[in-house]
């Protein structure tokens, strides 16, 4: 029998929660039921991550292009932040889970915005794995907005222009106290980004698998892991 292999545990994980739709449709349901599956398996694999070890998990589950969805969608999937809330809150406090999120605020409804704010402020103090929910998040919004608030910052004197470092655009980004990603996994078959992460993915292992988002387990997390283990980051160096 062939020994089990070390698997290699990356810090920080992060995942497009894509294919809720067609999960639904391929079994004759609205693509509402998609997402209702694909919110409760935030909390399967937030938890399954927790257990494997690994400290960051980021979930992309609203993007700044998604707005361009039909509006009966769009409005249901404003109602999701409420139904994690109420959900998960109790798992979350029980597993020790952090909960950030990422994103622009200014398009989010009041009641949003204070659930969001609530639930960062509530779990600020743990000290489990932290969940990054992207959430009306774009990467070049969120590269825009960091450039913006630098220029104020000049156009207050405050700062030069030779000033700007990685490090300086980094720090305002809405992941500025994360570590960098390791491996993004992206269910459903499609193999592209879809303005997630773009910066914090510079050295990011890439892993794509056909499952849908509703139907991805914690086996289907390991072999994602199992991939990860067995590429050679050379970081733009040479490997002796
Ligand atoms: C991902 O599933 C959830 C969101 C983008 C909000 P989709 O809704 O994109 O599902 P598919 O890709 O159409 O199957
Ligand atoms: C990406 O999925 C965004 C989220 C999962 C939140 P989409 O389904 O919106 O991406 P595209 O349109 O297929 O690229
Ligand atoms: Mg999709």
């Amino acid at each position: 029998m062939k020994p089990k292999q070390v698997i290699t545990i990356p810090a920080h994980v992060a995942i497009i929660l894509d294919g809720n739709g067609r999960w639904a449709k391929r079994r004759g349901m609205p693509r509402t039921f998609g997402h209702q599956r694909g919110v409760e398996n935030i909390k399967t694999v937030t938890l399954a991550a927790q257990e494997l070890g690994i400290k960051v998990l980021s979930v992309y589950a609203f993007s700044t292009e998604n707005w361009n969805r039909p509006k009966a969608e769009v409005d249901y999937l404003m109602t999701l932040p409420k139904e994690f809330e109420e959900k998960f809150s109790s798992d979350f406090e029980k597993y020790n889970v952090k909960v950030m999120f990422s994103g622009r605020k200014t398009k989010m409804s009041e009641e949003n915005r204070e659930i969001m704010e609530r639930m960062t402020r509530d779990t600020a103090m743990r000290t489990g794995i932290i969940l990054n929910i992207c959430f009306d998040y774009g990467s070049k919004e969120e590269i825009t907005q960091s450039v913006q608030q630098i220029a104020a910052l000049i156009e207050k004197s405050e700062l030069t222009s030779s000033e700007i470092t990685p490090e300086l655009i980094e720090s305002h980004l809405y992941t500025k106290d994360l570590p960098p990603v390791d491996l993004m996994i992206r269910p459903s078959g499609e193999q592209r980004l879809s303005n997630f992460l773009l910066w914090q993915l510079a050295y990011a292992e890439l892993y794509f698998t056909p499952v849908f988002w509703p139907a991805f387990s914690k086996k289907d997390l390991e072999k994602a892991l199992e991939a990860f283990t067995n590429r050679d980051r050379r970081y733009g160096a040479i490997k002796g």
